[in-house]
């Protein structure tokens, strides 16, 4: 055995293992050997909410959290956000390489001719009530879906993988612009396919809402801020295992089918902590309201009771690399839209904030959300359609992990272990016996 192994000596039994390392870890099951005595099931590795285990080999993206990388497919984000397209960006991560001239021609016409929405679809969302929150409709509908092309359970077929992924990609920008259309009272706009892809997104959700004063009926999909959408949705195509990602994974490890799997994953991607995230920022600061209020707000995130949202991640203990390039792109689109006065107050409590050695210590930068909604909301979109904006382009990122996971031979349906701590053995009470709860005997 080389020297690139763990020697572990068991102190309850004084027999000693040598684990091989492959990759900077071992495996969990070799671990499965050491034992205490002959019928003990083995040593496990415990680790709440992952923080050290890496469950997937994986080809896709490549994260360095105290450098500030992200590489999609080994290329850096700042050249694909720079140089590339979202639908190109999509291409990349699905089949691993960039295309030529005719791939992307035939990737980008598979795209957009599959953006209509079956008409019962329609009668769906108009179940819900007015106020219904946008992603509430995004992932019952996605879901819905599944029931429309049956034929997705092929998900052995690599062809069918392909048209599901074409589905996809095209139609949640449909079913999000919507849904939003339907929590406004207004009628539907149909996908316009000569359009490109987030100009058709933009299209669908603002058409005969132009801005106020706007002598342009077309200035809501105009051409800077058009590219500013596929900017940030580059940003957000994938990240390889986040909460989101994850579970998609793990869904689609029991063969359920892709909508079905990325319904579950954008309700994942849902939660506050994740990509209701940017949502959060907007909200919070509307209340903090102005910059005399910020020092008020970071001392009660100091003292624990609230959280600075859009700050902080689990792989970036440095600048979140796509923050960099929002705030960028932030002043582009002001100069179409005018500046939201929001930033001020971001750009402050961000100085505030960095300057902190509550935040610096616990190495907590600004992250893709910080400044994503600022811009989302200077382009006309409201506060609660903004998780619905993280999951139309990480589509592409959920179904290319979904489809490594398929593809790789060591998975199998996902399965984690648990260590039990409740009670033993014990026989049912008849309910006429049981006991009234006192306060030492509280039920969970
Ligand atoms: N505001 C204030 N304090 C924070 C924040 C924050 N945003 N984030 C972390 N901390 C503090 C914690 O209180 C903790 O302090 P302690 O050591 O004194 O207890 C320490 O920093 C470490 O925090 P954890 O919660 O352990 O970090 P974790 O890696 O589990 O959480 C997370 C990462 C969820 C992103 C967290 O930073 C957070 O809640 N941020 C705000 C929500 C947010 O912006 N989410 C979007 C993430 S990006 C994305 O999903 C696309």
């Amino acid at each position: 055995m080389s020297n690139e192994t763990l020697t572990i000596t068991d102190n309850r039994t004084g027999r000693r293992y040598e684990l091989p390392i492959e990759h900077g870890a071992i495996r969990a099951t070799d671990l499965r050997q050491i034992k205490a005595s002959p019928d003990d099931q083995g040593l496990m590795s415990y680790d709440p909410a992952y923080m050290n285990t890496a469950w997937c080999q994986s080809r896709i993206t490549f994260t360095d959290g105290d450098r500030g990388l992200l590489w999609y497919r080994g290329y850096p984000i700042e050249q694909l956000a720079e140089k590339s397209t979202f639908l190109e960006v999509a291409y990349l991560l699905w089949t691993g390489e960039l295309p030529t001239k005719d791939e992307l021609h035939t990737w980008v016409h598979g795209v957009r001719y599959h953006t209509m929405i079956h008409e019962s679809i329609k009668k769906f969302l108009d179940g819900f009530r007015h106020d219904a929150h946008p992603m509430g409709m995004l992932v019952s509908t996605v879901a819905a879906l599944a029931t429309f092309y049956p034929e997705a359970k092929n998900i052995r077929d690599s062809e069918c993988r392909r048209i599901q992924f074409y589905r996809l990609m095209s139609k949640m920008p449909t079913l999000a612009a919507f849904a939003y259309r339907h929590s406004v009272g207004m009628p539907y706009v149909y996908p316009d396919n000569r359009l490109g892809y987030t100009e058709n997104f933009l299209n669908m959700m603002f058409h005969g809402r132009e801005p106020q004063g706007s002598l342009d009926p077309e200035s809501h999909h105009s051409p800077v801020l058009a590219r500013a959408l596929d900017v940030l949705f580059i940003l957000h195509a994938d990240h390889e295992q986040n909460c989101s990602t994850a579970a998609m994974r793990t869904v689609g490890s029991a063969h359920t089918d892709p909508y079905t799997a990325v319904s579950a994953a954008a309700a994942a991607l849902y939660g506050p902590l994740h990509g209701g995230a940017n949502e959060a920022v907007l909200r919070m600061l509307r209340e903090i309201g102005t910059t005399a209020d910020i020092p008020d707000f970071i001392k009660a995130v100091k003292r624990g009771e609230r959280r600075l949202a859009g700050f902080g991640h689990r792989v970036y203990k440095s600048y979140d690399p796509r923050a960099t390039i929002i705030k960028r792109w932030a002043d582009r689109v002001f100069e179409v839209t005018g500046r939201n006065p929001l930033l001020d107050i971001a750009l402050e409590l961000e100085k505030i904030a960095l300057d902190d050695e509550y935040f610096t210590s616990r190495k907590l930068y600004p992250n893709v959300d910080f400044y994503s909604g600022i811009i989302y909301e200077a382009m006309g979109f409201p506060t609660d359609i903004f998780p619905v904006l993280f999951a139309i382009p990480r589509t592409p990122g959920w179904l290319t992990q979904w489809r490594e996971n398929l593809e790789d031979p060591e998975q199998k349906i996902t399965r984690p272990r648990q260590i039990y701590l409740g009670h033993g053995r014990r026989d049912y009470v008849p309910l006429d016996q049981r006991e009234e709860l006192t306060d030492e005997t509280t039920r969970v």
